[in-house]
């Protein structure tokens, strides 16, 4: 008998893969069953030559790709990534990774001691650690809101988070889609309620971009950050950041370089010399996704393929899933606790994870987290229902 959570996550039968999809496609080595797409996305093999074309030109004549050429590649590849993301390519410049953007706005903010800035449980470790650095640093409180299993509905959530913000709060910091969890955050309502109080928001939005439908104007946050490297399968090394029209004079990046005081499109733009292949490869990534299948289908397939497997792996596993709110499951992510027995085996989850990688060629990510141990499975164009029942037949199997 499946428990109700289970038994509404089942749907009969896998999405039909999308032609043109498979892992032949890609740069993954083809013996290892990837179920990990969103720790570091992975790329079509037609976007790493994109890249490596673009190297050859930089190391054929840096001046020309870096100077010469540099600000009509970076515009053409920000406009790309404005259009995809729904925003005004003025307001968004290129960084590396979300932690970069993350450490450029927090890292400009400065705290007052007497000022708090509000970050939840399921922020990502690196992120959460960022706050907590630069509030130490300026005396400033952190408080992290906990909402942990029996989950709440969407309206707790916001109300769980608002419950820490007062008029102290400088900033609060919230996932659009939680690493540890996979949850799909009412980020919207958030904003809307901050702004209500004058609190602005920053809104981590890592795993968004190719994963979901995306305006980030029209959310209205003040920083939104995206990882084009993660669901868009740039090569890595590709994010964004946008900053809202009335902070960006004040907002500088975590490399302060020669043009500081230009403005916050011109001290973005350069911040030390770097290779910029990989945003310069973005529109590559973008094309291949597009013209091959569209984003929606690949959104749908991901979204139906995840579900599917969530429903397989925790029938035949008798676990559950993060009972996440339904309105918070629109990924192509998933988190499903695992069974004592893992516990029982190992004396860490992560070894669980080096057992599947070294005796099964399985990639998957797993957390600790609320006390529990969780596999977080992900479904991209190349995986196949066969990949989630390799993990279903060996993944317990210890
Ligand atoms: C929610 C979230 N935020 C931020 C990051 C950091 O991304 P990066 O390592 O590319 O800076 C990640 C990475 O997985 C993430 O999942």
């Amino acid at each position: 008998m499946k428990s109700s959570s289970v038994q509404s996550l089942v749907s009969d039968a896998p999405p039909i893969p999308l032609e043109g999809s498979g892992i032949e496609f890609w740069s993954l080595n083809p013996e290892t069953t990837f179920l990990n797409h969103g720790s570091f996305g992975a790329r079509p093999r037609d976007v790493s030559a994109a890249q490596l074309a673009i190297k050859e030109q930089l190391d054929a004549d840096p001046f020309d790709v870096l100077v010469y050429r540099g600000q009509s590649l970076l515009d053409q590849a920000r406009s790309r990534v404005a259009d995809l993301v729904g925003c005004d390519i003025d307001d968004l410049v290129s960084v590396i990774n979300a932690s970069e953007a993350v450490n450029s706005v927090l890292r400009s903010i400065s705290p007052r001691s007497d000022q708090n800035i509000v970050a939840t449980c399921h922020g990502y470790n690196a992120v959460n650690q960022t706050v907590r650095h630069v509030c130490d640093r300026s005396g400033a409180d952190m408080r992290t809101v906990v909402i942990e299993p029996p989950m709440p509905d969407e309206a707790g959530i916001v109300d769980s988070i608002m419950s820490h913000v007062d008029r102290d709060t400088c900033l609060v910091m919230v996932d659009h889609v939680s690493s540890p969890t996979a949850m799909l955050f009412p980020v919207k309502e958030v904003i809307d309620r901050c702004h209500e109080l004058d609190v602005p928001v920053m809104v981590d939005g890592a795993h968004v971009p190719g994963m979901m439908p995306l305006n980030v104007a029209e959310l209205g946050a003040d920083y939104y950050t995206g990882n084009l490297h993660k669901w868009v399968s740039a090569p890595l090394g590709a994010a964004f950041l946008h900053v809202h029209p009335s902070h960006q004079s004040s907002i500088h990046p975590i490399v302060i370089s020669h043009d500081l005081g230009e403005g916050y499109q011109q001290e973005f733009a350069w911040t030390g010399t770097r290779d910029p292949s990989a945003f310069f490869a973005v529109p590559s990534a973008i094309d291949w996704f597009e013209s091959r299948f569209g984003w929606d289908a690949v959104q749908a397939h991901n979204r139906d393929l995840v579900s599917w497997a969530t429903g397989r792996l925790c029938e035949e596993w008798s676990v559950e899933p993060l009972d996440v709110p339904e309105s918070s499951r629109a990924t192509s992510m998933r988190t499903i606790a695992l069974p004592d027995t893992v516990k029982g085996h190992f004396d860490d989850i992560e070894d669980w994870r080096i057992w599947l990688r070294e005796h099964h060629r399985i990639d998957a990510a797993v957390h600790d987290w609320a006390n529990r141990w969780w596999v977080r499975l992900s479904a991209h164009v190349y995986n196949r229902p066969e990949d989630y029942e390799h993990l279903i037949r060996n993944g317990l199997a210890f």
